[in-house]
């Protein structure tokens, strides 16, 4: 229409989009996987481990002509203090979203729905002194959000993120956010120097070779895990769990952390693990 021909004439960005953000910065990792930055909406606030639903417009109805929005739950996995929202998603050839979404470049637009929920938040689980995060595949992005969050380190004394892929190429999105944890030169001020010692990186795959291999419900199972970490198995009086992956996995680890004796806690009811679904087009 005719206002959008000036706007786009004089160069002006103006939404054409509801809830419109813009897209600043897109990182493809494998041919299965990629993160990408939007702006953030000013009035936007969230805790650490939630997610929104973002999309992009869907194709004309062919009866109606009419479009609407194909969105999905994807989880923040930038921090809440972060001026821009990141996110880290799967790429699935005929995925009704994802097929399109990765090919989005800076510049172009999507959908970002500003009402953050979830139940990966500490508010959901009681104090405790050691904090699990268990990952699969795209599962790690709520971590990476709660592993950039002073209060992770601030309320427990250790933290150990798990994180099991098929493939090594998988683990890089994570193993480079632990590093640049471990040198983050503003969370080291905000919580103290020792901080980076309380985090325990295990990278696990299970199709390609690599110094860890297994699913770590298995290594959980022959006490591999702990072994490896120097840790006692987990234990209601002093271990909190958050765990984010593919269904089977979801449904696997929560029944062994039933058996270890840990509860689910939910924003209303905190108690020792929480869980939620990894969003697979
Ligand atoms: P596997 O290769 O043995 O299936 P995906 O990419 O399919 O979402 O899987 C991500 C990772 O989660 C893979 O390494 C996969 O291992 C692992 N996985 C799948 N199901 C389970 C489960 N029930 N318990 C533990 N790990 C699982």
């Amino acid at each position: 229409n005719e206002i959008n021909t000036v706007t786009q004439a004089t160069a002006v960005k103006v939404p054409t989009l509801p809830d419109a953000q813009a897209v600043t910065e897109v990182k493809h990792w494998t041919d299965r996987l990629f993160s990408f930055r939007v702006t953030r909406p000013g009035s936007l606030r969230f805790r650490s481990g939630e997610f929104v639903m973002i999309g992009l417009m869907g194709d004309p109805d062919p009866k109606t002509g009419k479009q609407k929005p194909l969105l999905r739950a994807y989880s923040i996995a930038s921090p809440s203090w972060d001026e821009e929202l990141e996110f880290y998603s799967i790429k699935v050839q005929d995925g009704p979203l994802t097929s399109r979404l990765q090919h989005i470049q800076p510049g172009d637009e999507i959908i970002l729905r500003p009402k953050p929920v979830g139940t990966l938040v500490h508010d959901a689980l009681l104090p405790g002194k050691r904090i699990w995060f268990f990952a699969t595949g795209t599962g790690f992005a709520p971590f990476a959000s709660l592993l950039r969050d002073p209060q992770t380190y601030e309320d427990y004394d250790e933290v150990i993120i798990t994180h099991t892929c098929r493939e090594v190429g998988e683990l890089q999105y994570g193993a480079e956010l632990i590093e640049s944890i471990r040198n983050d030169e503003l969370l080291a001020e905000l919580i103290g120097e020792g901080f980076a010692d309380k985090l325990r990186y295990y990278p696990t795959t299970t199709r390609e070779e690599s110094p860890k291999m297994g699913r770590i419900t298995d290594l959980m199972r022959s006490g591999e895990v702990f072994e490896d970490l120097g840790v006692e198995p987990l234990k209601p009086e002093t271990d909190r769990a958050m765990v984010c992956g593919n269904l089977a996995f979801n449904l696997e680890i929560k029944e062994m952390l039933e058996e270890y004796g840990l509860r689910e806690g939910a924003n209303s009811a905190p108690r020792e693990y929480v869980v939620e679904k990894a969003f697979l087009d």
